[in-house]
């Protein structure tokens, strides 16, 4: 299923790891990492291995952010996979795609083969993150816009132009290797207006989705990438004049169609959750 909204979750928070299950995102993130100091985290790991146990059954993907591999990844799994595994692992601070090995053995230390959502968000991680989504377990390359800038000592704009580069070279990186582009959360949750317009130049760029950090903002995020009715019947019409073309160029709409465009249509029906070749 297209994961267009992540929604993370406080790791310390048992009443907010359980409201997130009947929130409306694809992907619900407990997080272990950013989101709980350093002397929470014990407790936490307890946490989010209850909340496992309770939401698990009723939940869309049920992700758990670990800290990064060598800085309480192996922590968090040996109490969390004392539960229910999660459908998904991410993994924050990817550096390289040994980091995603890393996790990944580590998974298999418990017996557990989940996908791994790696976190690109440091100028290391920026620069690897094709070999990173080529990694074996990488199913989604996450763009990390806050800790980018501070890693790389930018200034956070409005405008977003400090991390430009880096947002359409981790669609390029996950493109190229057949895997989901994950956008960066937007910090302000009570500016759902903002919210949309970031979101839309999201997809304009080619992300499949976008990490939340508030409840408000999943509906806002799961509206804007999904097509509407105009551009899934666009869709449908390039699929139904390629089927009935012989091969080659033909014309939509007065338009010249050809390979490029019938990859587009292909992705609306596929974020539509339409199912058709
Ligand atoms: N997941 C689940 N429930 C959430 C939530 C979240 N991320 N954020 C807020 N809620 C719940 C609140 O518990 C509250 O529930 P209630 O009405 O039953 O009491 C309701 O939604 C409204 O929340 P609100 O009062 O507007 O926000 P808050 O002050 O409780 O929380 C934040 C604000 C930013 C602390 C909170 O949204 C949050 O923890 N976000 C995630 C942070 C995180 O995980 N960061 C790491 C990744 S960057
Ligand atoms: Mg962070």
């Amino acid at each position: 299923m297209a994961r267009r909204s992540v929604l993370f979750s406080p790791g310390d928070d048992g009443k907010k790891l359980r409201k997130a299950a009947a929130i409306k995102a694809d992907v619900i993130v407990y997080d272990l990492e950013d989101a709980v100091v350093p002397d929470a985290k014990p407790a936490a790991r307890e946490t989010v291995r209850e909340a496992l146990v309770d939401v698990m059954p009723a939940a869309p993907e049920v992700c758990v952010r670990v800290n990064p591999v060598g800085s309480g990844a192996e922590d968090d799994l040996a109490v969390v996979l004392d539960g229910p595994a999660p459908d998904s692992v991410m993994l924050p601070k990817t550096r390289d795609a040994s980091d995603v090995r890393k996790l990944a053995s580590l998974l298999e230390t418990h017996g557990v083969d989940c996908p791994v959502l790696a976190l690109v968000e440091s100028a290391a991680g920026v620069l690897h993150a094709e070999a990173i989504a080529a990694a074996a377990p990488t199913d989604a390359l996450v763009f990390g816009a806050e800790d980018l800038v501070g890693d790389i000592g930018a200034t956070r704009t409005a405008s977003g132009r400090e991390v430009s580069h880096a947002r359409q070279h981790v669609v390029l990186a996950a493109r190229a290797a057949g895997v989901s582009p994950i956008d960066t959360h937007y910090p302000d949750f009570n500016d759902l207006d903002g919210l949309r317009t970031d979101a839309q130049a999201a997809i304009e760029l080619g992300y499949d989705g976008k990490l939340a950090i508030h409840p408000a903002q999943v509906p806002v995020i799961n509206e804007t990438f999904t097509p509407d009715e105009d551009r899934i019947e666009w869709a449908e019409r390039i699929l139904d004049a390629r089927d009935a073309a012989d091969g080659g160029v033909f014309v939509v709409d007065g338009e010249m169609i050809d390979e490029p465009q019938v990859n587009q249509a292909r992705r609306v029906l596929e974020r539509a959750g339409i199912d058709r070749d």
